[in-house]
């Protein structure tokens, strides 16, 4: 029977089945395995069913390259409760009750099976977002390893939950307009700059249901939080997040080669946008993309789409084909015929590339957490319209502490004659020097959190070194 070997651990990797989430999560994959760990790899039938589908080529094991390359990386599928047909974007709460509820069971099932043939597995990473590892680490004895992919800030807000409710900033009873600066390692926060979740007149919801299950019932308890951020851009949040659980910053995680991806996460096809870009001046065009899961209305895709018209400004939109949640064409009739030589619209592109190509200028962002760090990788200042979860959250970072980004418009009130201002100052005006003078230093702070010696580095090695730590202790 295989032991349970510290020198070389054996993981069991389970992201959250969502774009944002697995993009991360198989990068840590592949860090993990670097540094010599072996991963088993698990995704949902559904995601694997789409990343297949947006391939030329289908692959049934995304982690071919990475194997050849010579990493330990195994890979499965397990069900998420629901067949793979069905669509998750626009049934997103049934879809979320399925991860409440019925997931477990398949994981139990495969999580037992992976054990029963590798008794050598010892221990389990999963998204904080999932609400079962607590119970799975305790049954099959693994050590439980959280991965956190948004800012600490917003672990730590949603960690305190209860000083918030007793504020009157988390009950829809007796809401507060005051600053929130009660909260250890954060000075001070507008309830606007909250996630949507604590700003939420509704809080059972089945996405609160998730969160407090996830994090009360499992993230807190876990053996160790890693997270993809930077020790430098979050310090007193950090410092506080540490004195409660072992929390790991060793953002941002990248590939090796900023554009190139090893290991397949795309769930759609990829339009190619460089050689249109080719044509384009240095820093002359907007980049305009809200993600992969957040959906907005008809009338704001409009005002936007009147606003880069007016603008004059070069763009690639990414834009894709669920983002209303319906069935209709999202952008104004014979829109795509007026902009044909000013903008290029895909429905999804390789983002990483686009933002490195030398002429992009600006980023129209819904400020996912992913989107933030790769657009400040690629020095490209931000202009700012969350629509969701920690995107508000994120937003204030970026605009208010890190300066490196502007507000489109307050709340989600956009007007076209605001659009097309934003747009001119992001990509030409006074404050657009400030932010690349400032988004430059940043990126300096990423690169040498990430160099030998530096913060992510030595948060990693020392993540590495006490995680075979414990498995020792667990033997
Ligand atoms: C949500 C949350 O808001 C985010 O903070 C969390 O960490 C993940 O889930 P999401 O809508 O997925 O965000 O946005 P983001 O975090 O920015 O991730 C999107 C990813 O998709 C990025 O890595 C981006 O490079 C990629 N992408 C996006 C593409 O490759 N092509 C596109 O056309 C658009």
């Amino acid at each position: 029977m295989a032991a349970r070997r510290s020198e070389n651990p054996h993981a069991i990797f389970i992201p959250f089945p969502l774009q944002g989430h697995l993009i991360p999560s198989v990068l840590l994959a592949t860090k993990l395995a670097s540094k010599g760990f072996t991963i088993t790899f698990v995704n949902t039938e559904s995601i694997h069913h789409s990343i297949a589908k947006s391939l030329a080529t289908p692959d049934d094991d995304i982690f071919t390259k990475a194997r050849k390359a010579g990493l330990d990386i195994r890979y499965t599928t397990v069900s998420d409760g629901l067949p793979v047909g069905f669509d998750r974007s626009l049934n997103h709460d049934q879809f979320m009750e399925c991860l409440l509820h019925v997931s477990s069971a398949h994981v139990d099932e495969l999580v037992g099976n992976l054990i029963k043939h590798d008794p050598s597995i010892s221990c389990l990473i999963t998204d904080s977002f999932h609400v079962w590892p607590l119970m799975i680490s305790e049954k099959y004895k693994l050590v439980n390893i959280s991965f956190w992919t948004e800012p600490a800030l917003i672990l730590n807000l949603y960690y305190h939950l209860d000083l918030l409710k007793k504020n009157g900033h988390y009950d829809p009873l007796d809401k507060c307009d005051d600053i929130i600066d009660y909260i250890p390692g954060v000075k001070s926060i507008k309830p606007k700059d909250t996630m949507s979740y604590i700003q939420a007149t509704d809080t059972d919801t089945v996405s609160h249901r998730i969160i407090h299950k996830a994090l009360f019932g499992g993230t807190k308890s876990a053996d160790f939080v890693v997270c993809n951020t930077i020790q430098e851009l979050e310090p007193h949040t950090l410092l506080s997040l540490n004195q409660t659980q072992p929390f790991y910053a060793i953002g941002p995680i990248f590939p090796n080669e900023f554009t190139q991806e090893l290991v397949s996460t795309s769930l759609w096809s990829q339009q190619d946008c460089s050689s249109w870009l080719d044509n384009k001046p240095i820093k002359s065009v907007l980049y305009v993309s809200f993600g992969s899961y957040a959906h907005t209305t008809k009338h704001v895709l409009s005002e936007i789409a009147c606003g880069l018209l007016e603008s004059g400004i070069s763009f690639v939109w990414a834009l894709r084909p669920d983002i209303v949640s319906s069935n209709d064409t999202a952008l104004p009739l014979g829109f795509e015929e007026q902009v044909k030589d000013q903008g290029l619209i895909v429905p999804w592109c390789n983002q990483k590339a686009v933002l490195s190509h030398p002429s992009i200028g600006g980023f129209l962002t819904h400020c996912g957490w992913n989107s933030v760090l790769e657009s400040i990788w690629c020095e490209v200042p931000m202009i700012c319209f969350p629509l969701l979860t920690d995107q508000f959250t994120n937003r204030k970072l970026v605009v208010d502490d890190w300066k490196i980004g502007i507000n489109l418009c307050e709340g989600d009130l956009v007007k076209r004659e605001e659009v097309t201002n934003k747009f001119k100052d992001l990509m030409n005006g006074e404050k657009s020097q400030e932010m690349r003078i400032e988004i430059k230093k940043t990126k300096r702070t990423l690169e040498n959190a990430l160099a030998k010696g530096g913060s992510s580095q030595r948060n990693f090695d020392q993540f590495v070194d006490e995680v075979k730590v414990k498995i020792d202790q667990m033997k």
